[in-house]
């Protein structure tokens, strides 16, 4: 008899330590890259992920049980993505994480995600093959494949007399090593001729050495695959060193926070985009007007997808509730796997339009746009101005 209780508190110990409700109210990681040089793009997903939380909530939340974003800084590296992950798995029990900013940081810190079982939703990482790092890795950002080569087909519109390219990529990072893949398949099937290949480094601050080489090559275009910073301050030196042709920017001249790097030295380079801030879908409006209201400016590209990545939790959350089941009464572990299913296979409303997250998680997005920026006179500001088609 003794021993059939000692035996049944022992399970009844085990089983209270394993069921863990996820409580109210019911808290979302956002492990972006809020120091270093990655920064830039983080400031932009914080935001867009506080608008995310603030009309979401006002929606509703799950059921009347709102949201609450817990942020960790991941910095700019590898270490720093896998230690916020950790902590928000384990000290701040999330339901899912957004992040991280990185591709490089991705490929480091999901799979610690995956491992636990804990649903990742990438908001910003467009190297191939995220989705495939695990079940529980999926992402919102639309793969460089289907948005790069359409900046190279608009730069070539507006001046067919381009001939020879230059092709610049940071050689240390997944996201620009996967692009400049893209961008150089691109631009030898446009018939193109690519005169050189320049690398660089995501913490490079002086080019010299390789636009040297570019302006010995006698190139029409140079087209880039950096980050913000470094591409910030090579599209400043390549101007200040004489280069007069066009220049083409990948996913990582998405920001305005790299306006104040180079100024209007910037101004003319063309970016294809994932997201406008003009677009003209019923989501993008509600979203473009709060956040305009929160901090008197358009938001960019990162702010856009980051809102987007909480709004996919948030609205599976509710099909996960819809379902019958008590999201913020139910078991952690549970909630996971629940939520996990109902987050692929599924198509979402987001201000970057409607996008379908396929049974891998990956996404795929209908529309794009082409702009070039335009700095203000001051050179801290800007917009970018969108191409016609
Ligand atoms: N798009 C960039 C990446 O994937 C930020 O790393």
């Amino acid at each position: 008899m003794r021993s059939i209780i000692i035996l049944l508190a022992a399970v009844l110990i085990a089983n209270s330590a394993l069921a863990e409700p996820v409580g109210k109210p019911i808290p979302i990681g956002i492990a972006v890259g809020q120091t270093t040089n990655v920064a830039l793009f983080g400031e932009e997903q914080v935001n867009g992920a506080k608008v995310a939380e603030k009309l979401l909530n006002e929606k509703g939340g799950i059921a009347g049980t709102p949201i609450k974003l817990m942020f960790q800084d991941t910095g700019g590296d590898e270490a720093g993505a896998i230690n916020a992950f950790q902590n928000l798995i384990s000290r701040d029990k999330v339901v899912a994480i957004v992040g991280p900013t990185l591709s490089q940081q991705a490929f480091a810190a999901n799979p610690i995600a995956n491992q636990a079982q804990v649903p990742v939703v990438g908001p910003s990482n467009t190297a191939k093959g995220i989705a495939d790092i695990g079940e529980y890795v999926s992402r919102i950002s639309a793969p460089m494949t289907l948005v790069a080569p359409n900046s190279l087909k608009r730069a070539l519109k507006m001046n067919p007399a381009i001939k020879n390219v230059a092709v610049v990529y940071a050689q240390d990072d997944a996201f620009n090593v996967s692009e400049t893949g893209i961008f150089q398949e691109a631009i030898k099937e446009l018939g193109l001729n690519i005169a050189l290949i320049q690398k660089t480094s995501v913490k490079d601050t002086d080019f010299t050495t390789q636009i040297t080489a570019i302006l010995g090559a006698n190139v029409d275009m140079v087209v880039m695959s950096c980050l913000a910073a470094d591409g910030g301050n090579m599209v400043k030196q390549l101007r200040q060193l004489g280069f007069e042709g066009t220049i083409v920017g990948g996913n990582g001249f998405n920001s305005p926070n790299m306006y104040p790097v180079c100024g209007k030295l910037c101004t003319g380079v063309i970016v294809a985009q994932a997201y406008s801030p003009k677009a003209e879908n019923a989501e993008n409006q509600a979203f473009a007007a709060a956040f305009k209201d929160m901090f008197k400016k358009d938001p960019a590209q990162f702010s856009a997808q980051a809102y987007t990545a909480v709004k996919v939790i948030v609205d599976a959350l509710n099909e996960v509730q819809a379902s019958g089941k008590d999201v913020a009464g139910m078991d952690l572990a549970e909630l996971h796997q629940n939520l996990n299913k109902a987050l692929v296979a599924s198509s979402y409303e987001t201000p970057l339009g409607e996008i379908v997250l396929d049974q891998n998680g990956e996404v795929t997005q209908k529309t794009f746009y082409v702009s070039q920026i335009k700095v203000s006179d001051d050179g801290k500001t800007g917009a970018m101005e969108l191409l016609p088609e």
